[in-house]
């Protein structure tokens, strides 16, 4: 077990859901020894020990009372044992031919096939319908979320349905959620632990949940509201009540503070964020333009631009200059300011914003050096600098694929998932979530939200 799951509590039986695993490992045409070797499959049972540990031989002539491997099937003639998947399959295995004896070919390709050998149509396949005869169509539609599931098969997200692992990543949608064909390209999930450590990391800010009738989501609210819809997860998808629950929360908190103090700037930044991705009218929130008055706040203490701060104008579509891309730059080259590394992750995140708007010019060799310098900050454990560093530095290099070169990902985000810091506050939790989801506050943007045809105070009506 990985720190995280241990700090969180939760039941994590085997192989939950792993990407990874969702296609074999060795290319068609070839056996998968047991060593995790791939041979040609012409070589198994020809009497040559190719796998070196002779999985590919062991099998080929045994006893009748021997049994097979898990995930094997027996030859009629009992003296033969081959991979189950390779019955069926138009290639003679067993020397009775009886692995392709009474078969119905083309019949199963791309469809469901039943325990009992019987195929279905795909689309059968959790229909609420006994359509195998045997129920292995229905039987693992809805299994209890710590259960496993047969071999060969996989969990989806939702951690309720299995699916054949085959129909990973095959570009058929098969889960309910539909996860089975998200992320097939997402290098950050396809770290071995990832998936499960976000799921965890998703439930722990779910957690935080109070048994409180004016405050069910704490001071943090924001934060929380950001992190969780960056883990894109179906938690926060518009419809959810979790959603409209925070909106609802964000809404009176921010009223309430509006009107009875003097908000700072960086709490109101955290707001506007929290706003983006509720989905409220941030530059008309009862009547007040937010975003300029954050501006506002920004211009008042020009000694210094606090990048974060600029990273969140740009997210919340506010003018930007050719004056903004100096501030940000000379930020980042600011070493006064403590944490600095922090600083400068921040700062070529905003500065990645301001390069994808037409009217402000950004060199991007400036942007380049910027990525350049953070890699150089790389311990050769993973590690840069503290938990909280590490994490934003990687959300920074999710920029244009620049983590592919002179940085060490894996590693990276490895010390991110075991580090004991992830217990110990909200704002390192805050920090990682977006990494494991392969997002970056760089993503905080009102795209996703439904565009409104009148103006109003609410973009999306959520209560
Ligand atoms: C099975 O293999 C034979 C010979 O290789 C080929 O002619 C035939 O089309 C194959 N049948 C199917 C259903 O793939
Ligand atoms: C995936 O399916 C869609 C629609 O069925 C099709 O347009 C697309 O070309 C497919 N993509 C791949 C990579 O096969
Ligand atoms: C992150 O997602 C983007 C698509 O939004 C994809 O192009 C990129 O390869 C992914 N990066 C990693 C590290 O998985
Ligand atoms: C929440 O608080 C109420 C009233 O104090 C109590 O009756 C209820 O059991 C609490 N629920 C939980 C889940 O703690
Ligand atoms: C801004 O800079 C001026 C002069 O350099 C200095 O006197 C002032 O204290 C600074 N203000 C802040 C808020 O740092
Ligand atoms: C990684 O290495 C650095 C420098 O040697 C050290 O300060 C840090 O504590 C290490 N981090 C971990 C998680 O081992
Ligand atoms: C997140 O932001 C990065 C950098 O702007 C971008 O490349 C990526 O496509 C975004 N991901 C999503 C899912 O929008």
């Amino acid at each position: 077990m990985n720190r995280i799951e241990k700090i969180f509590g939760i039941l994590l039986i085997g192989d939950l859901v792993t990407y990874t695993e969702a296609i074999g490992k060795c290319p068609p045409g070839h056996f998968e020894c047991f060593n995790g070797k791939c041979i040609k499959r012409g070589w198994f049972c020809d009497e040559g020990n190719d796998c070196e540990d002779n999985s590919d031989e062991r099998y080929c002539n045994i006893g009748r009372p021997d049994i097979c491997p898990i995930g094997w099937k027996k030859c009629q003639n009992e003296i033969r044992c081959i991979p189950a998947h390779w019955m069926c399959d138009n290639i003679t295995d067993c020397q009775d031919r009886s692995d392709e004896k009474n078969c119905v070919y083309g019949e199963c390709s791309g469809d469901f096939k039943c325990f009992n050998d019987k195929c279905i149509k795909r689309g059968r396949f959790c229909d609420n319908t006994n359509d195998c005869g045997d129920n292995s169509d229905e039987r693992y539609c809805n299994v209890d979320s710590r259960d496993g599931c047969p071999t060969g098969w996989k969990k989806c997200l939702n951690e309720i349905q299995c699916i054949p692992a085959h129909w990973m990543c095959d570009n058929i949608t098969d889960c309910q959620d539909q996860s089975d064909e998200k992320n097939c390209g997402n290098e950050v999930l396809r770290i071995p632990g990832v998936v499960t450590a976000r799921l965890a990391l998703i439930r722990w800010f779910l957690q935080r949940r109070l048994n409180s009738t004016t405050s069910k989501w704490g001071p943090q609210l924001n934060r929380i509201a950001v992190a969780l819809h960056l883990a894109e997860d179906g938690v926060f998808a518009l419809e959810s009540n979790i959603r409209q629950e925070m909106t609802y929360e964000l809404t009176i908190k921010l009223l309430n503070k509006l009107n009875n103090e003097r908000l700072n700037a960086e709490e109101l930044a955290l707001y506007v964020h929290a706003l983006l991705v509720t989905c409220v009218d941030v530059r008309d929130f009862y009547g007040r333009d937010l975003v300029k008055e954050l501006r506002v706040k920004v211009e008042e203490t020009r000694n210094y631009t606090n990048p974060f701060l600029m990273l969140v104008l740009c997210n919340a579509g506010d003018a930007m200059t050719v004056k903004d891309v100096e501030e940000v730059v000379a930020a980042f080259n600011s070493p006064k300011k403590i944490p600095w590394t922090d600083v400068q992750a921040l700062a070529t995140m905003a500065l990645a914003c301001l390069s994808s708007r037409q009217n402000v010019p950004v060199d991007e060799d400036v942007l380049e050096d910027m990525l350049g310098q953070l890699k150089r900050q790389q311990f050769s454990n993973g590690s840069l600098d503290n938990f909280r560093t590490t994490a934003l530095v990687v959300q920074a290099l999710l920029i244009h694929h620049s983590y592919k070169t002179n940085f060490d990902l894996t590693s990276a985000i490895k010390i991110l998932m075991n580090s004991q810091e992830m217990e110990s506050s909200l704002l390192n939790a805050y920090y990682v979530l977006p990494v494991l989801s392969n997002k970056s506050l760089l993503n905080v943007t009102s795209a996703h939200c439904p565009r409104e045809t009148k103006t109003g105070n609410i973009i999306f009506k959520a209560f």
